[in-house]
């Protein structure tokens, strides 16, 4: 019951995606939250108050000025009386209007006199998401303080246009709520997650040492998302110039064999993330001693293969029940990412293109690659992929504990 007596007023917005608010809200009680429904007029076209209220098992509020309820101003009753507020979806329009804060209806009143924190689960074409007007409503959005889940790509309701745009379903909507009502309790209370990040280094003698251009930014993010959403994470990094997270056990290591003795220690964990961009290779040997310049010319390096831990843990018998790899490429994407995917036994394969400036830049764009299909991701800064990542890897566990 992980939102046991949380008071969740659920604005149903107008859209096709608002169907999934039935949904929505029969997730929402079945984790313990009181949803009090309100109805804007043109969710009404989609959806009807009957089966709204019936499945939220109160009643469904929708006009500003009810008589019965306008007595004793129930906008500012409604709004005060919440843990937390959801519109799902929200349209282009409602984005709009409430970045300029326009409340013209019983839905705008609320959401412009509440003091509780506001999710909202963008549904619309992807041509409306795209455009100026709605980026600059984002972003007023945002800077306010506002919460947001989704939208996803995938295939329109009512177009089949593919893009983003598609509202975030029900179960990820309730885990963006969990992790902002949680505090310290979220969708991952009670798991452990283990994350490696960072490059490692491999040394060719005491003073120099083989390493790659990896920040440790995206698997320090996804370590700190975690725990955010209540996860006990173990984070085992590589040399890195990143504070440790807070909320995080990180282990401090340098070659890819250390990597992997942390991460077997670290072990059983729920999830497994491996976001470190490991050496491939080592120096075969022990260079005791600084290598010296010769007239006989520059040394050989003889080079051996390091272990590879995700392959190791992924196909290993201790394996943690989801096993997340990502993959860095320059060149074929997709099929290099999927024969990741079974080589590797890990269950989704996070790839990035890796040819502009991700490794050590501040954004990332990335495709899921699972044994499902391809989910595209916009490009977004690395802290957004790392929460979107959290929510997903919440989601997955969830649905592999039920099954
Ligand atoms: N990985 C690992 N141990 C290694 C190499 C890679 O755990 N020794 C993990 C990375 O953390 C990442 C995934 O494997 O999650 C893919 O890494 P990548 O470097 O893209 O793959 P490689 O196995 O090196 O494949 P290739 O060289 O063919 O690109």
């Amino acid at each position: 019951m992980t939102l046991a007596d949380k008071r969740v007023l659920l604005i149903v917005g107008g859209g096709i995606a608002a169907y999934k608010c039935l949904d929505l809200i029969r997730r929402l009680r079945e984790r313990g939250a009181k949803v009090t429904p309100v109805m804007t007029k043109a969710a009404g076209e989609f959806v009807t108050p009957l089966s709204v209220g019936a499945l939220s098992g109160v009643k469904v509020y929708g006009d500003l000025f009810d008589r019965d309820d306008e007595q004793d101003v129930g906008h500012i009753r409604l709004a005060r009386g919440a843990d937390l507020v959801i519109l799902a979806p929200a349209s282009a329009t409602r984005m709009g209007k409430m970045a300029a804060g326009i409340g013209d209806d019983l839905a705008g009143a609320i959401l412009l006199a509440t003091r509780a924190p506001v999710l909202l689960a963008p549904a619309m074409n992807p041509a409306m998401w795209t455009h100026p007007a709605t980026r600059r409503s984002l972003a007023t959005l945002k800077g306010d303080g506002l919460h947001f889940v989704g939208p996803n790509r995938g295939e329109m309701a009512e177009s089949g246009e593919a893009g983003e745009g598609r509202m975030a379903e029900p179960l990820e909507i309730v885990a963006a709520a969990e992790a902002i009502l949680g505090a310290g309790q979220g969708p991952l209370a009670g798991r452990h997650v283990l994350v490696t990040s960072g490059p490692t280094h491999e040394p060719i003698d005491p003073v120099r040492y083989i390493a790659n251009r990896s920040s440790g930014r995206q698997g320090h993010a996804i370590a700190a998302s975690l725990a955010r959403l209540g996860a006990k994470v173990t984070l085992v990094s590589g040399p890195v110039a990143l504070p440790d997270p807070s909320g995080v056990t990180t282990v401090h290591v340098e070659t890819a064999r250390e990597m992997l003795a942390a991460v077997e220690a670290a072990l059983p964990a729920d999830a497994a993330v491996f976001v470190a961009a490991v050496a491939d290779w080592r120096t075969d040997g022990d260079a005791a001693h600084k290598i010296k310049k010769t007239a006989a010319g520059p040394p050989a390096l003889h080079l051996v293969e390091n272990p590879d831990i995700l392959r190791t843990v992924g196909t290993g018998a201790r394996r943690p029940r989801l096993v997340v790899g990502f993959a860095a490429e320059t060149r074929d994407l997709l099929t290099n990412a999927a024969a990741k995917l079974e080589r590797k036994g890990a269950d989704l394969i996070v790839a990035n293109d890796v040819s502009g400036d991700v490794m050590g830049g501040e954004a990332n764009t990335v495709r899921l690659v699972s044994r499902e299909g391809v989910e595209e991701w916009p490009t977004l800064p690395k802290g957004e992929v790392a929460d979107r990542l959290a929510l997903d890897i919440a989601r997955r566990l969830a649905a592999s504990g039920e099954a």
